[in-house]
């Protein structure tokens, strides 16, 4: 196990590391012998709802358990405004974590996959990226439930991008205990990622102080359902340090709570007021953006069978077919960047 000098300034966790070690660009990493199960051969295809699956399974926590722990947090939800989600729901223990990942992952993930297919400037320069043969690095903001992991990989394999490169995630998290629960289903993971757990509250000065060393050698910066998350603990000093920091090209995402076109959401007007003045480029914003589109028969069909498996509770579909507010961002290089892309509901 060793510590990356860049995460050894905070408190650290170690999760499991897969490299991608198939013939393009990742040549010099090495495959982990762990890594040789059936699981990891270099098939291209890609399963959110599977890799769900797998964590909910090897959890052996009891559905009912789980389905209870669900409302709990489906009920807590619902009265975020002007809370801090710390302040509502524990990630403290497994079942809670684990509800939270059957319930919610699966759409968000998705989301941000959506996101990135659809805003052409930032898939461009993401995929730059791998065509020069480099790793594509992701810092994740309250990343800890793997939503924003699975995305990026959903990404990568939909632009066939899996044997090209490989994908380093560090994902940043109050709670980090969220490891513990993928660890048995990153060990099988086919080899392509390396991912790091990095204890980090948003809200603390210490660890804003942080930002600088944390955020400025990035290519994506991933934001999904964070800043509902923090709107209410004083997010500016974070927002503020973080966009400061990122390099010239770095591109940002947020994924949030829908809001009516016509005016700001409360979640996430702090984020836009410190892009804003960051001199951040905005490359997209839609405040109504539908998610799921037939790109996702796949995965929907997936989604479908698993809540046929679970009849009679509707927690598990809570944002298909609803709206979502996005921004993407970019961090203005010294060449002029492409317009902002249009302005309405995809
Ligand atoms: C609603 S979840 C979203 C998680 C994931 N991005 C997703 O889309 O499924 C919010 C996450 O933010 C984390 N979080 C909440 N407040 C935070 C803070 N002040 N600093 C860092 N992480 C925080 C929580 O622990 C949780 O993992």
């Amino acid at each position: 196990m060793s510590l990356s000098p860049r995460i050894a300034l905070i408190r650290i966790a170690i999760a499991t590391i897969n490299h991608m070690s198939s013939a393009t660009g990742a040549d010099s990493m090495s495959k982990p012998a762990a890594a040789s199960s059936s699981d990891d051969s270099d098939q291209m295809s890609f399963s959110i709802s599977q890799q769900v699956e797998r964590v909910v399974a090897d959890s052996l926590i009891e559905i009912e358990t789980l389905d209870e722990a669900s409302r709990n947090q489906t009920a807590a939800y619902r009265t975020l405004k002007g809370r801090a989600e710390a302040e509502l729901i524990s990630f403290d223990t497994p079942d809670h974590r684990v509800a939270y990942i059957r319930v919610y992952v699966r759409s968000h993930a998705l989301m941000l996959t959506q996101v990135l297919q659809q805003c052409k400037v930032a898939s461009d320069a993401l995929l730059e990226v791998w065509k020069r043969g480099e790793r594509l690095d992701v810092v994740s903001v309250g990343g800890g439930p793997g939503s924003d992991v699975l995305g990026v990989c959903k990404f990568a394999e939909m632009n066939h991008c899996m044997a090209r490169g490989c994908v380093s995630f560090v994902i940043l998290d109050r709670q980090t205990d969220w490891m513990y629960d993928w660890l048995s289903v990153t060990k099988k993971m086919p080899a392509y990622f390396h991912s790091t757990y990095g204890h980090f509250d948003a809200s603390n000065a210490n660890d804003v102080a942080k930002c600088p060393k944390l955020f400025s050698d990035c290519h994506l910066v991933t934001m999904v359902k964070f800043a509902s998350a923090i709107h209410a603990s004083n997010p500016v000093p974070f927002y503020t340090a973080m966009f400061d920091a990122l390099r010239p090209g770095t591109i940002v995402v947020l994924v949030d709570n829908w809001c009516p076109a016509n005016r700001e959401d409360s979640f996430t007007t702090d984020c836009k007021k410190a892009a804003d003045k960051a001199g951040m480029t905005c490359l997209l914003k839609n405040s109504a953006m539908e998610v799921m589109s037939e790109t996702y028969e796949n995965e929907l069909a997936e989604l479908a069978s698993a809540i046929k498996l679970s009849q009679g509770n509707n927690h598990h579909k809570p944002y298909y077919g609803k709206k979502m507010l996005v921004y993407v961002w970019m961090k203005p290089t010294s060449a002029p960047v492409a317009p902002a892309e249009d302005q309405k509901p995809l």
